[in-house]
């Protein structure tokens, strides 16, 4: 499957298919930065309203830096996890103070951030910057692994390389935020993780895990 007829497929899929949630009718880092602390460890129903009470007190990542932290937290309750709201707090200040508020635009500068790993820096560059990185999470990894038949352990970094490495050669340089959270809408709603739909997806003329009847094997995840 050439990556040019991967992606006319999924942009398509994703066209006909994604939900219209409110952090992907923005392009604020802010407020991108936020959808995707509380997704981390969060369901959309779940965290959707939590996005927006926070958005309602906090609008702008300078009435997030000026908040007291106690209030920070007791907006987060129920949300568990406590560390991603003094993270987001603590990082908020920094990005007042030593950035005057405006978010840096790299995935490679915003990864330097606290709280903020590889793939919540690929996010927000793309989303809010139009940066040409793939945002490789838990979904995408499966998505990946069973259409091209990765093999490699997720988990390892030597893993992550190869899924880096292919997501590189399939993402699109015109609209990398489409491809990205095209690639993320269709591991949540499509490839899921138990008992695919296999019969209606776009790609099952392709798919290696299809092919062999290995959805359930993939992706790797070696137990520690
Ligand atoms: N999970 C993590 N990021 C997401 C996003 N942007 N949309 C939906 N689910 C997500």
């Amino acid at each position: 499957l050439q990556a040019i007829d991967f992606n006319k497929k999924l942009k398509s899929w994703y066209l006909n298919n994604h939900r219209p949630l409110l952090w992907r009718q923005t392009t604020d880092p802010y407020k991108i930065w936020l959808s995707e602390i509380i997704l981390q460890q969060t369901r959309v129903a779940q965290g959707t309203p939590y996005y927006q009470k926070f958005l309602d007190n906090y609008p702008t990542v300078f009435d997030l830096a000026n908040a007291d932290e106690r209030d920070v937290l007791r907006l987060w309750q129920g949300l568990g996890y406590y560390s991603r709201a003094r993270n987001m707090h603590f990082t908020a200040r920094q990005i007042v103070n030593e950035f005057g508020g405006k978010f840096p635009e790299t995935a490679l500068s915003l990864s330097k951030l606290k709280g903020l790993g590889h793939y919540t820096a690929a996010a927000i560059a793309s989303f809010a910057f139009n940066e040409a990185i793939a945002a490789i999470d838990g979904n995408v990894y499966r998505v990946m692994s069973r259409i091209f038949g990765i093999k490699s352990d997720m988990l390892s970094n030597e893993g992550k390389k190869e899924f880096a490495k292919v997501a590189k050669t399939l993402i699109s340089q015109e609209d990398p935020a489409t491809y990205n959270q095209a690639m993320i809408e269709f591991g949540a709603l499509q490839c899921v993780p138990v008992s695919p739909n296999c019969s209606i997806c776009p790609f099952n003329d392709s798919c290696y895990a299809y092919a062999f009847n290995v959805q359930n094997e993939l992706p790797v995840k070696a137990k520690k």
